[in-house]
């Protein structure tokens, strides 16, 4: 059993090195100039993916709910490096404003070359109580506001040779407790754009579609959230929000980020009993 086990992860660590050295080599003067949109970007990772491409000299739109904020996250942008560093701000609960912020991203730097689609909306951490009203408006939040955007940009992307980048999570590949309404709106993200990534390779689109899936980063709200419930280490959310666009950036069909969240991936499908136990002991929670 323990030569299995050394093997088992010896074959990982080799999979794992093969893919990194086979891997495109980003070249950050690629992103001087680009038209990037990125949502969700008043705070987290989105926020910290806004000061890269700007650091970057991108030409950025970054959109969210709070408008102040934003304001003040694109002044920072523009003090870093960015070319141009506009805001819109949207609620993309609502039916309309998906599309009106790609029009705007569109209108105002002349075409898009990458559109990443980040923004998720409050879900409690708890027990699933039924309020199914809140998964309805989390579908749209999460899930129906990206499958807009994504539609209204992909004629422009095409024409741009662009790059769509989903953020998505390890709970679009294993569910945990906790997390019905938010996992099940990362679930339908992987699968429509996961057929959508197919669908492009297949008609030779200039079209790169990346998804990206996270294990848990330290960005205020998820911390806020998990403490004193679960107690496992986060990874840096500038460090996360660089390996998004480094993987757009050189048209990466995937991106695992930290590594271990691919090694759990594979224990879930290899070892789904052990995986479960695991999960599950490690919510503090007494019923
Ligand atoms: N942090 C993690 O541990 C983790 C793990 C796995 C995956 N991810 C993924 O990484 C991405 C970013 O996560 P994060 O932790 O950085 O999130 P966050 O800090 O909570 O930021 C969410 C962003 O979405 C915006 N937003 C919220 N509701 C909105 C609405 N109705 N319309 C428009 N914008 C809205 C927020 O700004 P306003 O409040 O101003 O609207 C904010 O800019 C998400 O896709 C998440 O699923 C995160």
């Amino acid at each position: 059993m323990r030569t299995l086990t050394k093997l088992f992860l010896a074959s990982i660590s080799v999979a794992f090195i093969a893919v990194k050295w086979s891997a495109p080599s980003f070249q950050p003067e690629s992103l001087r100039g680009a038209r990037v949109l990125v949502t969700g970007a008043s705070t987290g990772i989105g926020e910290q993916m806004a000061y890269h491409y700007a650091r970057f000299g991108a030409q950025i739109v970054i959109t969210a709910r709070r408008e102040k904020v934003l304001q003040q996250v694109a002044d920072k942008c523009l003090s870093l490096g960015a070319q141009k560093a506009l805001y819109i701000a949207a609620d993309m609960s609502s039916e309309s404003d998906p599309e009106t912020v790609v029009d705007f991203a569109l209108q105002k730097l002349g075409g898009l070359d990458y559109l990443v689609l980040n923004h998720i909306g409050p879900s409690p951490f708890s027990m699933w109580k039924g309020d199914i009203e809140h998964s309805r408006w989390l579908m749209q939040v999460n899930f129906f506001s990206y499958v807009q955007m994504a539609w209204k940009a992909l004629p422009s992307l095409e024409q741009n040779k662009g790059s769509l980048v989903i953020v998505s999570s390890l709970l679009a590949k294993m569910a945990g407790p906790f997390t019905a309404p938010y996992s099940s709106t990362k679930f339908a993200l992987n699968g429509f754009f996961g057929s959508l990534q197919h669908e492009l390779a297949m008609n030779n689109s200039n079209v790169s579609l990346s998804i990206c899936t996270l294990g848990l980063i330290d960005t205020d709200t998820a911390m806020e959230k998990i403490r004193g419930i679960i107690d496992i280490p986060a990874a840096p959310a500038s460090e996360a929000a660089l390996r998004i666009i480094q993987t757009g950036a050189t048209r990466q069909e995937e991106l695992y980020y930290p590594w271990n969240t691919y090694l759990a991936t594979l224990t879930k499908d290899w070892i789904p009993s052990a995986t479960n136990y695991i999960v599950r002991n490690a919510y503090n929670y007494i019923p």
